[in-house]
This record gives C-alpha cells, structure tokens and sequence, in this order.
C-alpha cells in the first residue's frame, strides 16, 4: 500500500466551531489535550526516523519512509492550525504546554537516549497512535460527537496513523533494533506518556473550570473505562506489542481504510489543497 501525504483543507474558525466540539467538555479537553502533544511528538517521531533513513537499503521502506515523514509534517501543520483555535477558545496555557513538551523531548528525552531507543519510544507512541485511531474510524459513537469540521481533522489523521503504523517499526528493525529494548522502551513510554496526557488535560480541565467537579468528568472517565470502556477495549492490542513476533501489519485494516477513505474524501467532501 502507498503511504500519501495529504495537503487537506482544513479550516477551524472559532466563531462557528463550538467550545465543546467533542460533545462534552470532558472529552473536548481529553482530545485537546492529545492534539497539545502532537506537533512537537510528530517532530520528535520524524527525526527519529530520518536518523536512519540513510541506511536503509530497500527501496520500498525508503518510499515508506518519505510518505510517513510527508503525512507527519501535514498533521503538525494542522494540529498547530487547530491549536490556535484551542488558544481562541481561551487556552491561554496551550503555547506553554507545548514549550514544555518540546524542552522535554529535546533536552531530556534527546540526551539521555540513544537514537536507536529515540526510534523505539517513536514504534511505541506509533502503536497508541494507531490504536487509537483504528477505533475512532471504528466506533461511529465517538466520532459522532465531534463537530463536523473537527470530525474531518481527526479522521483524516487516524486514517493516516494507520496506513503508516507499520513504518517507524520496519525502521527499527532494518537498523537491527531487537525485542529487549522495543518492550522495555514501551513500559517506560506507556508510564510517561499517560503522565505527561492526564497532566496537560488535567491542565485544561482547570481552564474550563470543571477539574474539582466530578459530575462533569464522571460521565466521560465511565465512558472511557466501563461502558463502553473505549480504553479498556485497546489493552489486548496494547498487550499484543510484546508478544516477541509482532507487527504492526499483523491485524490487517485494509477494508476499514478503504471505507474510511470513502467516508472522508467521496461522501465527506474532505477537499485537498493540492492534486495530491
Ligand atoms: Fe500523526
Ligand atoms: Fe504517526
């Protein structure tokens, strides 16, 4: 499968898109706090990546990597266009955030480890990545909710971490990355990366006044781990990356990106920019 890079048209105006375009304002400051943790982790993922990338000698697994690197790029764009309209919305705290996590990533996570575990930590938040994103193309009760212009970024963009999850993990391997440290590097990624999310949407749930008000969150947490309990459906895929054999491409989603493909571009009207 081609790996495309998509310059889409999208755009966020504050004056028609509402405060809680994710149906509640616990799930709006859940998504938003994701999307703060984007564009510099995408950074981070993609030069990760180019470490390697002149080593690798399929020609295949090169055109991979340039499509992942090309549909990373479009999504920080994107996600920087809509945190402005988090900034418009009276997240004031949002560029602070993001300074926050760039100091990490360059000045903690760059100097301590070496560039073949930078690329594993990048193969562990590429696994979430797609979980989750396999399940907002699955599950029409969670993208339902969102506002239609918001639904279109985040569709187009799980769209993408899926048609790309298996090419940071192909990189590791052809650079001779072994099992010890992929599964080690993922303990350490899951404990930081659920720190550093609960702490940027606790952030914003204070923003919005609601963090000392359990029945506005409530509602969403249940949602999240009993019923339906959207997180708790992802752990047998989060288990699956340590079984020693795996990857990315076992579970095949071939069919469901076909109709998400449909559902974004024919029916969804997703415009691109560009013929591309
Ligand atoms: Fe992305
Ligand atoms: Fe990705």
């Amino acid at each position: 499968m081609e790996i495309t890079r998509r310059d889409v048209a999208l755009d966020f105006d504050p004056t028609t898109v509402p405060k809680d375009w994710a149906g509640d304002t616990y799930m709006t400051t859940y998504l938003g706090a994701l999307s703060l943790l984007f564009p510099e982790g995408e950074n981070f993922f993609v030069s990760s990546v180019k470490h390697y990338r002149a080593g690798i000698t399929s020609p295949e697994l090169q055109r991979d990597v340039a499509g992942f690197i090309g549909q990373e790029a479009m999504h920080g764009r994107e996600h920087r266009q809509f945190n402005d309209l988090l900034v418009a919305h009276g997240h004031t705290e949002a560029p602070i955030i993001e300074a926050r996590l760039r100091w990490f990533l360059n000045r903690v996570v760059k100097k301590v480890l070496s560039p073949k575990s930078q690329l594993a930590v990048t193969c562990a938040l590429e696994h979430f990545t797609a979980m989750l994103a396999e399940q907002l193309l699955r599950d029409d009760r969670l993208r339902n909710e969102l506002h239609p212009t918001v639904r279109a970024l985040w569709m187009w963009h799980a769209l993408e971490e899926v048609e790309h999850k298996a090419v940071a993990f192909d990189v590791y391997r052809s650079a001779g990355g072994g099992y010890a440290r992929r599964v080690a590097i993922m303990l350490l990624t899951s404990v930081v990366f659920f720190t550093v999310q609960s702490m940027t949407h606790r952030r914003l749930m204070a923003r919005r006044k609601i963090q000392w008000k359990p029945w506005r969150w409530v509602r969403g947490m249940t949602r999240q781990w009993i019923w339906p309990g959207f997180n708790l459906r992802l752990i047998p895929s989060y288990l699956a990356y340590f079984r020693p054999g795996f990857h990315p491409g076992d579970h095949d989603a071939g069919e469901l990106l076909d109709r998400s493909r449909d559902q974004l571009f024919t029916t969804g009207g997703l415009r691109l920019r560009s013929g591309t």
